[in-house]
């Protein structure tokens, strides 16, 4: 028997809908009487909300769970959250004996439950994937981030074969429509001016017959909410509503995350993903000539099984092709379970760090000319919080790009602002008033 905790901990690693689920848990907790530990203090309970995604990621869970050992011996009660209690189950208290709750994503709701079976002793984990849905047992919205997240859809059917998502989000299941809304509505009310669509495939979002685009112009018309983002999408669900809806709704912003892994159709396949590069620069095409100032961004999968220097060349060449704004490339990683990681021709580390580096280096290029471009422009910036020097706020352009600026604005406000001076992963900008001075 542990006493019951009082403060608590959630510590969300890898995507935004982690951080989305973290902040979900954080207020059930709360709900349930207990407070966020301070800065610095110690919490009685930790949640650690792990990502699965790559071997590194995993591997972190388990020494951040070492790291939560405290000098006098002690420990907070440990609840493992996220992919890695979902693919590993009962099999982490095995591997980390610390660990006292396992709840999978799906399971969240039980969590309060669940902590105080572990503070009776017992050892609980639910990693079921229930039909009931966990949205329904958090609590109402109460402070909401100017721009904040909000899931609409989890889990992928497409299978890719690098990929564990399938397995620790399980399949595609869209929220329903009123739910959305609502939620929506919550966090306007509570000081969100932005809201970034969350889902693992948030285009294949549907119900009855009404798809993402529909959904999209229905948010369109809550007053006070100015921004709309949603990510991640997938190239095969990419539809001319959708596009069109690019073209049509003034607020949603032009930016498109839309991951493609390879430059290669040969490895494209392999990979099991349903486009190819052809099918990938039309729908970017379409989506240009719907909103030409588009920004791109993309991923990228470096070293996948059987990946030639020429397919590898492949990939670099639809960098320069595309011209992305902004784009995230990983090394492969063999996950346990998915049809890759026992394909043959696995490709040596060196092989892989040297083709990251290049790749890098020809993101990078094209990511501070996008940004070099903007210079010189005056666009709408949304202020989301303070920088690092006195009078510094730091926001984002239409394009999501990170703007570090002056001025008295709050967080939430959205203000004009003249962009004087651009790096690869940030931009500096004056409020047009004082550039004129
Ligand atoms: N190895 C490396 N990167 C991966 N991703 C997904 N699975 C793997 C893996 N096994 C990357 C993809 C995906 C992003 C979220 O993570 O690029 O789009
Ligand atoms: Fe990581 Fe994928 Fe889970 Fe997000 S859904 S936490 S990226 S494994």
């Amino acid at each position: 028997m542990t006493s019951a905790p009082k403060t608590f901990r959630v510590k969300s690693f890898g995507c935004q809908m982690n951080v989305y689920d973290g902040e979900r848990m954080a207020e059930l907790l709360g709900a349930n009487g207990m407070s966020a530990a301070g800065e610095g203090e110690d919490a009685d309970l930790v949640v650690l909300n792990t990502c699965h995604i790559r071997e590194k990621a995993a591997e972190k869970a388990y020494s951040d769970v070492g790291r939560l050992r405290r000098e006098d011996g002690s420990k907070p009660l440990i609840a493992l959250a996220g992919c890695v209690a979902q693919a590993e189950g009962a099999e982490a208290q095995k591997r980390s004996p610390m660990i006292d709750v396992i709840v999978g994503p799906q399971a969240y709701h039980r969590l309060p439950e669940m902590v105080a079976q572990a503070v009776r002793g017992g050892r609980p984990v639910d990693t079921d994937m229930p039909a009931i849905s966990k949205f329904d047992a958090f609590p109402k919205r109460k402070r909401a981030n100017p721009s904040s997240f909000l899931t609409i859809q989890e889990g992928c059917d497409k299978f890719c074969t690098y990929c564990v998502v399938p397995y620790t989000r399980g399949a595609e299941v869209s929220r329903p429509w009123g739910d959305i809304v609502a939620e929506a509505y919550e966090l306007v009310e509570t000081g969100a001016r932005e809201v970034v669509l969350l889902g693992q495939n948030v285009n294949a979002w549907s119900e009855d017959g009404r798809g993402f685009a529909d959904l999209i112009r229905e948010l369109a018309q809550i007053d006070g909410l100015e921004r709309i983002r949603y990510t991640t999408s997938h190239p095969a669900d990419m539809t001319d509503a959708l596009i069109a809806a690019h073209a049509e709704v003034g607020k949603l912003m032009p930016y498109l995350h839309l991951p493609v892994q390879s430059g290669s159709n040969r490895i494209l396949k392999a990979m099991n993903r349903s486009h190819t590069v052809e099918t990938y620069l039309a729908t970017l095409a379409k989506m240009r000539e719907a909103r030409p100032d588009i920004a791109l961004s993309g991923d990228f999968i470096v070293g996948f099984p059987g990946e030639t220097e020429e397919d590898f060349t492949a990939t670099l060449n639809l960098v320069d092709e595309v011209g992305y704004a902004s784009a995230y490339s990983f090394k492969y990683s063999p996950r346990p379970g998915t049809p890759a990681a026992t394909m043959e021709d696995q490709i040596a580390p060196e092989v892989m760090d040297e083709r990251l580096q290049r790749l890098h280096e020809r993101i990078n290029t094209h990511q501070t000319a996008f940004n070099r471009a903007t210079v010189g422009k005056e666009t709408e910036v949304l202020i989301e919080r303070k920088g690092r020097y006195p009078g510094q706020m730091i926001g984002r352009t239409p394009w999501l790009q990170s703007v570090h600026v002056e001025t008295d604005a709050v967080p939430g406000d959205i203000v004009s602002v003249s962009l004087v001076s651009a790096g690869p992963n940030s931009l500096a900008g004056v409020i047009p008033a004082k550039a004129a001075a």
